[in-house]
């Protein structure tokens, strides 16, 4: 079965209460249709319920109906919500006047959901902006016990099926931190090699990378790799990571071989850590474009439960898929 066609049957196998707090919008409606019917997760929409039952009845759409509906002006819960949010975040300077307006925004009141356990996770961003989706998933839900920054990875597919575990890889952090420091860099490359394990269904064997190998060149910001190698090996024995190596020191066996004689991962890596955002969001986009590779993402990792963000260019296969992938997520989070 093709990796897509696996994570839709995990996604079925339990279904998982995913909100779609973008439910007003076309791309979101017909997503939420086959969502329904292919049974890939019990939805919530966030919105109008006239307008949603309207719009989905003008696009000829029958599965809508049974999808529940929050309406953030007319929410039984919103003031249980509102204690919430001053709960975790009075402390920070959050006024009751200012959690009152903010509990209507569609993209707030969907995090509360899922940290008051009334949902199990959240797809969006086909309408707002990466930091607008990624800000209240990180102030209400925060991240996993053990983890201290969420990262993106991407699960890469190749045409051309000799990279990685038959055509299969995954790369991160693409999508949401900068600058790690080392020790933030090593738990981007265990929730990497979860992601791998969990999500994408490989033998994650994982290369730290950096412009050298193994010593090849002196600099800190390969001292910082090196570092985070040592320290993902300690946090997660049980994960094959190595580094510091170069990209065609991790991929191509000949070149493992010689630059990194002796390491397990070199020439063999299935999941790519990068050093930074700049070089991990870089890279993953031109190879997706030189190797004409599906790149599916970005899988939002490291967060307490999961939430996922879409480009703003989304189709509605890619609203599914990311569903699909969020509905697995939460499966593992249980
Ligand atoms: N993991 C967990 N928590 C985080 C993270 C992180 N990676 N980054 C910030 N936070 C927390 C902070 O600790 C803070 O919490 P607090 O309010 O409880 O103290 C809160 O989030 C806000 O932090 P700020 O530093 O104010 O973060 P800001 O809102 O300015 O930025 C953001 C966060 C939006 C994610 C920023 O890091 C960013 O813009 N990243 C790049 C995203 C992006 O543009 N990616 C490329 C496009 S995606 C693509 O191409 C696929």
């Amino acid at each position: 079965m093709e990796l897509l066609e696996r994570i839709k049957a995990q996604a079925q196998s339990k279904p998982m209460r995913i909100i779609l707090p973008e439910a007003w919008e076309e791309r979101n409606l017909r997503a939420a249709e086959e969502i329904i019917k292919e049974k890939i997760a019990d939805l919530i929409l966030i919105g109008s319920p006239s307008e949603i039952k309207e719009n989905a009845k003008k696009m000829g759409l029958s599965h809508i109906e049974s999808a529940t509906i929050v309406d953030p002006n007319n929410n039984p819960k919103k003031d249980e919500y509102i204690e919430l949010m001053l709960q975790i975040r009075a402390a920070k300077g959050l006024t009751r006047e200012k959690a009152e307006k903010l509990i209507l925004d569609p993209l707030y009141l969907s995090v509360l959901m899922i940290k008051a356990g009334d949902a199990d996770g959240e797809v969006a961003g086909a309408n707002n902006a990466t930091g607008d989706v990624l800000r209240p998933a990180f102030q209400y839900v925060k991240t996993k016990p053990g983890v201290s920054v969420v990262s993106g990875s991407f699960i890469m597919i190749f045409k051309d099926k000799k990279w990685g575990d038959d055509g299969v890889m995954v790369f991160a952090d693409c999508a949401v931190h900068p600058v790690p420091t080392a020790s933030e860099l090593a738990e981007i490359a265990v929730c990497t090699g979860r992601t791998a394990q969990n999500i994408a269904g490989i033998d994650p064997r994982i290369a730290m990378l950096s412009f050298s190998t193994k010593g090849s060149a002196k600099h800190e910001v390969i001292d910082k790799v090196v570092e985070a190698t040592r320290i993902a090996q300690e946090a997660a024995p049980d994960l094959k990571i190595d580094g510091e190596l170069q990209a065609d020191a991790a991929i191509i066996p000949s070149v493992g071989e010689k630059k990194a004689p002796g390491s397990k991962i070199a020439g063999h890596a299935n999941v790519l850590v990068f050093p930074s955002l700049e070089v991990g969001n870089i890279s993953y986009k031109l190879v997706q474009r030189f190797a004409e590779a599906e790149a599916i993402g970005p899988i939002l990792q490291g967060m307490a439960a999961p939430i996922n963000d879409l480009s703003r260019g989304c189709s509605v296969s890619d609203i599914v898929k990311l569903v699909a992938i969020t509905a697995c997520q939460a499966q593992q989070a249980k």
